[in-house]
């Protein structure tokens, strides 16, 4: 197939469900007539209808005129035939999440449209190159992967299969673009990027759960510290359990069982009792309450006269550097650059930055009595940052009062490795490696897809660069040799050298 032009090309939406309406409504907004069709009686005018409802509302908050939604609406009609749309150069199928029922359709569909009408699907799991299978011209079969909400989220990911012709492809990516979408290519392969690459968000803290080394708010303060716009707790809440676990359940199977990819028990445990999130009024937390607010009261208060000496050099140790200077004024501190770690001493306590030892490893391979281990620092100001205490209490006082003269939140969990933001954020890191290795993205696709298809505060490749490849090798490599399995495997992509 020859680069094709699908800008204003009449479009048939095949599945007139929230995702379908979406895609209809987004076609429309950039000019293309779009004819819409769903296999049950009435949904695609229903669906037209609520459209124009929550259009309406827009009109209401003059984010829309009325003209405006007008013309959208009357590009927009329903059909009750498939025969209707034989005219239509691209047509987006949104049906139901079942492979037989995609093919099927796509067989109907060859029957009718022309020879040249891309066959594009929104599938967010099944195989592309699966769903082309017994058609007549495959390589017209292409992925385009909306996030719902469709007007709202910009990220389109274009999944070619094993067939897809490059061109169609980039058709897509180009037509993604007229919509005002940010189109990112993936290749079939389970998850295709984000769903793929988020898996660790959620699952390093539901390992983490299921081991007890922290409470779920404890869990959400922390990583929304890290930047993130929702904790994965309250995230899988809002997602629901039982969405959220299928999705993980899929990866894992599709990928022939490899353990990196194991559903939780914990989560598994949620779904079987009905605890599904918000939906069911309770998940982790009960609604609408939510979360409950965490005990922050400090039992320690630091001496004045307390000497303070700053570890290691780098961007950690500038970042802990500032946040002295703020709290010590015209005092000063002295900084020892060449030492071998990174982190704070206040009367004889080391506070170290975790390199993904647990603190009683540290304390042991250092011959020390008492060692504090906390997590990557917060990107935001009075964020929460995680710290676990090899020693006494009174030494753990001694941290959580450092952290907070610092200017952090602290929350004490147990004294696990990679704590909770380094863990997860070297986890995201390395499935990313992965997803490029395999290639199924590029680096800078990576990145796209996280921030837009998630919400990401960076990509998983920004993380790299600002934690450096040394410490999230050392990150993972301390899981794995805590953890011996192959969940926290190193990508082979991450141990080439630079
Ligand atoms: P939905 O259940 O809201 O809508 C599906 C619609 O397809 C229904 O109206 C149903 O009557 C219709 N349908 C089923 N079989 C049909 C057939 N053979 N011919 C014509 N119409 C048929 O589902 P939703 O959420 O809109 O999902 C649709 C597709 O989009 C699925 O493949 C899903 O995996 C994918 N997707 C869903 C996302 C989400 O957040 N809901 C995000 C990204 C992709």
């Amino acid at each position: 197939m020859n680069t094709l032009n699908l800008h204003q090309a009449p479009v048939l939406v095949v599945g007139a469900g929230i995702m379908g309406i979406g895609i209809a409504q987004v076609a429309a907004q950039s000019g293309h007539h779009v004819l819409v069709y769903d296999s049950r009686d009435e949904a695609a005018a229903l669906a037209k209808l609520k459209l124009a409802e929550s259009l309406a509302t827009l009109v209401a908050k003059n984010k829309m005129t009325t003209e405006a939604v007008q013309t959208l609406l009357s590009r927009i009609t329903p059909v009750t035939h498939l025969r209707d749309a034989a005219h239509v150069s691209l047509v987006v199928e949104a049906i139901v999440e079942n492979l037989s029922v995609k093919r099927s359709l796509f067989q109907e569909l060859e029957a009718l449209v022309g020879e040249h009408c891309v066959l594009a699907t929104n599938t967010s799991s099944l195989s592309v190159t699966a769903i082309a299978n017994g058609l007549k011209y495959p390589s017209r079969v292409v992925g385009m992967h909306f996030f719902n909400p469709v007007p709202l989220m910009k990220l389109v990911e274009v999944v070619s299969g094993l067939q897809t012709d490059a061109a169609v492809a980039q058709s897509i990516f180009d037509l993604a673009g007229a919509w005002g979408k940010t189109a990112v290519y993936a290749r079939s392969t389970p998850g295709f990027i984000v769903n793929r690459i988020a898996r660790p968000f959620y699952a390093e803290s539901l390992a983490l759960l299921q081991e007890q080394a922290a409470r779920p708010e404890q869990l959400d303060l922390v990583l929304r510290g890290a930047g993130f716009r929702m904790g994965p707790c309250e995230l899988m809440d809002l997602i629901g359990h039982d969405t959220n676990f299928l999705v993980t359940q899929s990866v894992f199977e599709a990928n022939f069982f490899d353990r990196r990819f194991t559903p939780s028990l914990v989560q598994r445990e949620l779904v079987d009792g009905g605890l599904l999130g918000r939906k069911t009024g309770r998940g982790f937390y009960s609604y609408p309450g939510g979360a409950p607010a965490l005990d922050d009261s400090l039992t320690f208060t630091l001496p004045a006269t307390a000497q303070w000496v700053l570890h290691g050099s780098g961007v950690v140790a500038d970042c802990l550097a500032s946040a002295l200077s703020r709290y010590l004024g015209s005092k000063t501190h002295s900084r020892v650059l060449g030492s071998n770690w990174i982190g704070i001493e206040v009367e004889d306590l080391q506070l170290h930055l975790t390199d993904g030892r647990p603190a009683w490893q540290v304390a042991k391979e250092a011959g020390l009595k008492e060692v504090v281990v906390f997590d990557e620092l917060p990107a935001v100001s009075d964020g929460a940052l995680a710290f676990a205490c090899a020693g006494s209490e009174a030494a753990s006082g001694i941290a959580s009062a450092v952290l907070h003269a610092l200017g952090y939140a602290p929350v004490r969990v147990s004294d696990t490795p990679g704590l909770v933001v380094a863990r997860t954020l070297a986890m995201l890191v390395n499935e990313a490696a992965d997803a490029v290795l395999q290639g199924v993205c590029t680096p800078e696709g990576a990145n796209a897809a996280m921030k837009l298809g998630v919400n990401y505060p960076a990509g998983p490749f920004d993380w790299l660069d600002r934690m450096g490849r040394t410490r999230v090798l050392a990150v993972l490599n301390a899981l794995d040799a805590c953890y011996r399995g192959e969940r926290y495997r190193v990508s082979p992509w991450l141990q080439r050298p630079v």
